[in-house]
């Protein structure tokens, strides 16, 4: 059974896809993550979803990172994380997450899948870290009781204010005449939490490095050949930046 704000984020998220007719022109897929984009950075940088982690952590333990790409959640907790398990559904993101692994010295694991059906195949570990993957979410519910379910101290989820890709919604008019609901944004997570009888502390603050922004990405992203990246370009300069604000959503689990 689930809610209405399950239901409003099921429907929100709905409304973010592309439709058939737009896709099938479409030279790339706009949809998959170039692990290149994810690289950790070889310092973690000190946010609020790293301190919570390390609070969870306290002298050491076990990590989780759910849909980790290339690693920058459960990297930035090396020294403290005696062992670091990175879970995703594509398999060039835990290529470099091993690699990034190897190269800190943690001992780790790797579990290829989409979250929550490998949960059973990932286990338990002391703190489950998520970050930036919600917004790829449509069944909110039972992707976090999942997350709960395998962390035996904590949770650390970490998300823009709103669906990263929003602010392309004025080209996404301009370029296809496609009207968009919406983004779905942290209150609607926190909301889907608290019908699961989860009640998460949240830390709104705002990313110090802008998340990506090229043209040629953008282009990609709304489903445009490559010869259209000069008029892509144009565009973005009639609207507003890339937001910076995200939140970092935290429970206890024991
Ligand atoms: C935006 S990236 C974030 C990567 C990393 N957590 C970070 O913060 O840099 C989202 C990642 O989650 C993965 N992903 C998305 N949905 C997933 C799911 N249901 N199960 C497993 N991995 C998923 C994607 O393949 C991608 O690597």
């Amino acid at each position: 059974m689930t809610g209405p704000a399950a239901q409003r984020w099921r429907e929100l998220q709905s409304g973010r896809g592309v439709p058939p007719e737009i896709l099938a022109r479409a030279v790339a897929s706009p949809w998959v993550h170039d692990p290149r984009d994810f690289a950790a950075p070889a310092e973690p940088v000190d946010t609020p979803s790293r301190r919570a982690a390390l609070d969870l952590l306290g002298h050491g333990g076990t990590v989780l990172d759910i849909g980790c790409g290339g690693g920058a959640g459960a990297f930035a907790l090396v020294g403290r994380a005696t062992h670091l398990t990175g879970v995703d559904h594509q398999q060039d993101m835990l290529d470099v997450f091993a690699e990034g692994a190897r190269a800190r010295g943690v001992p780790h694991d790797t579990v290829l899948g989409r979250w929550p059906e490998v949960a059973p195949d990932a286990g338990e570990a002391d703190v489950v870290v998520c970050h930036h993957v919600l917004h790829n979410v449509v069944e909110l519910g039972p992707f976090a009781e999942a997350l709960s379910a395998a962390a035996r101290r904590g949770v650390v989820v970490e998300m823009l204010a709103q669906h990263p890709m929003a602010w392309l919604d004025p080209l996404w008019v301009r370029f296809h005449d496609l009207h968009r609901p919406p983004p779905a944004t942290t209150d609607d997570a926190v909301g889907v939490l608290v019908e699961l009888g989860i009640r998460a502390e949240v830390t709104s603050w705002e990313r110090e490095k802008p998340p990506k922004q090229d043209a040629e990405w953008v282009t990609r992203r709304l489903c445009l050949p490559p010869e259209r990246v000069g008029e892509v370009a144009a565009a973005m300069e009639e609207i507003p930046p890339r937001p910076r604000m995200a939140a970092t959503l935290t429970w206890r689990t024991g």
